[in-house]
């Protein structure tokens, strides 16, 4: 019945964990959620009014496949603020989020067989979405004493004759690492001896880092790259826009215009009253996006804080996004509430039925031996959470767990 593409497509690794916390709350359990993808905040209110005004002033019909104008406009006057970089309307396609943004580039640059370089820990979705352009994901082990962060050696040592695209994260989804300047060019560098060579950055959590207003931009450290290079970014993360649906992704022309094209024939274009909303978020000043970066730093500093004096956990403290993605392998085939859990996805659901706290197993990010747990929830609800991991965690803690954090691995 279904296609040998969709026959190949693996389930979400999270999806029994999700129905198993669906089912205890359903029993009247309260399970604290540390799986969140999204902030627990409203969008600025400025967002909210936009939606309206563009409703009533009849914003009701298809927009241009790229975009509005204005939007188009504003995306481009954001990039080059962060960039330098001045991109034409035209090498702007605004999609129905960042996901179809990433995935109209993967399929508008693979030929069936080139390979698609994705850092591992990595987002779920990349090697989906490389699988579905019929290209080879080619995973690139990163290395917690690197910070998690691709190395250009280690990308030189990756790339072969078909070596398509290279998938950077920055701030990374799970890990949380942000790429500094110097690293970036270093990477640029090899993206550049590789004629071939794509580099995709997902910059999709750039305003979201702790020390800085924003995160070093690929482009900013290394403009000659721009020919070779595509910046995909939204409103989702920003600005608690997920449902929103407004992703862009912006780079050479010809690139571009595939990209159009590919979605000319999908979805058209994204929602008009949405493209508003992102375009009140654009122009509506710094002020909400310090507001959230403020209150992420201070949970991240609850949660890192509490997270290294549990036993056996090694945590690299991310400096972006709003994830904590420890190394728990120190837990796997302990003896742990009665069972010996040999897996990441084991230990989830014993916390689960035992502490009623739901993490993400590293599996989904290919990165099995961690967890993840956001801190995009309420503080007081965060605490708790912890609160209940810790006193777990110290009940079962056997003699041979060093009570102290482990050096990462
Ligand atoms: C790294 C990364 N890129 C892209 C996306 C997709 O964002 P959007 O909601 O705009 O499609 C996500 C969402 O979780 C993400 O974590």
């Amino acid at each position: 019945m279904l296609s040998s593409r969709i026959r190949a497509l693996e389930e979400s690794a999270t999806l029994a964990l999700s129905a198993r916390a669906a089912a205890l709350r359903a029993a009247g359990r309260e399970v604290i959620s540390f799986t969140a993808g999204e902030l627990d905040l409203p969008p600025p209110p400025a967002v909210l009014e936009a939606v309206g005004q563009a409703l009533a002033r009849g914003q009701t019909r298809y927009t241009p496949t790229g975009g509005t104008p204005e939007l188009r406009a504003a995306i481009a006057a954001a990039i080059e603020r962060d960039t330098g970089i001045a991109y034409r309307p035209e090498q702007i396609v605004v999609s129905n989020g960042a996901k179809q943004s990433l995935y109209n580039l993967l399929q508008v640059l693979c030929e069936p067989g080139d390979e698609v370089i994705i850092p591992r820990p990595y987002w779920v979705s990349y090697p989906a979405m490389a699988r579905l352009a019929e290209a080879v994901p080619v995973l690139v082990e990163t290395r917690a004493a690197d910070g998690f962060k691709l190395t250009a050696a280690a990308l030189e040592q990756a790339l072969g004759p078909r070596s398509r695209v290279l998938v950077l994260n920055s701030p990374n989804n799970p890990t949380g690492a942000v790429y500094e300047e110097a690293e970036l060019r270093q990477l640029a560098e090899v993206v550049l001896a590789h004629p071939r060579l794509f580099v995709i950055a997902d910059a999709i959590y750039g305003k979201l880092v702790f020390d800085r207003p924003a995160a070093p931009s690929l482009l900013r450290a290394a403009p000659q790259v721009r020919e070779r290079a595509a910046l995909v970014d939204g409103v989702s993360k920003t600005y608690a826009m997920t449902g929103f649906r407004i992703g862009w992704a912006a780079g050479p022309r010809e690139v571009m215009e595939g990209c159009l094209r590919l979605q000319s024939h999908s979805t058209s274009c994204a929602a008009a009253p949405c493209q508003a909303a992102a375009l009140a978020a654009l122009t509506g000043g710094e002020e909400p996006l310090a507001a959230v970066r403020a209150l992420l730093a201070e949970r991240r500093r609850l949660m890192v804080e509490r997270l290294q004096r549990l036993p056996g956990l090694a945590l690299v403290p991310p400096q972006g996004a709003f994830y904590c993605f420890p190394s728990v392998a120190a837990w796997l085939g302990q003896s742990v509430a009665g069972s010996c859990p040999q897996s990441t996805e084991q230990l989830c659901q014993l916390l689960l039925e035992h502490a009623q706290v739901a993490l993400v197993p590293g599996e989904a990010f290919g990165a099995p031996g961690h967890v993840r747990l956001s801190f995009a929830l309420a503080t007081e609800e965060l605490v708790r959470g912890l609160e209940r991991l810790e006193g777990f965690l110290r009940e079962q803690a056997p003699a041979a767990l060093p009570q102290k954090p482990a050096a990462p691995a």
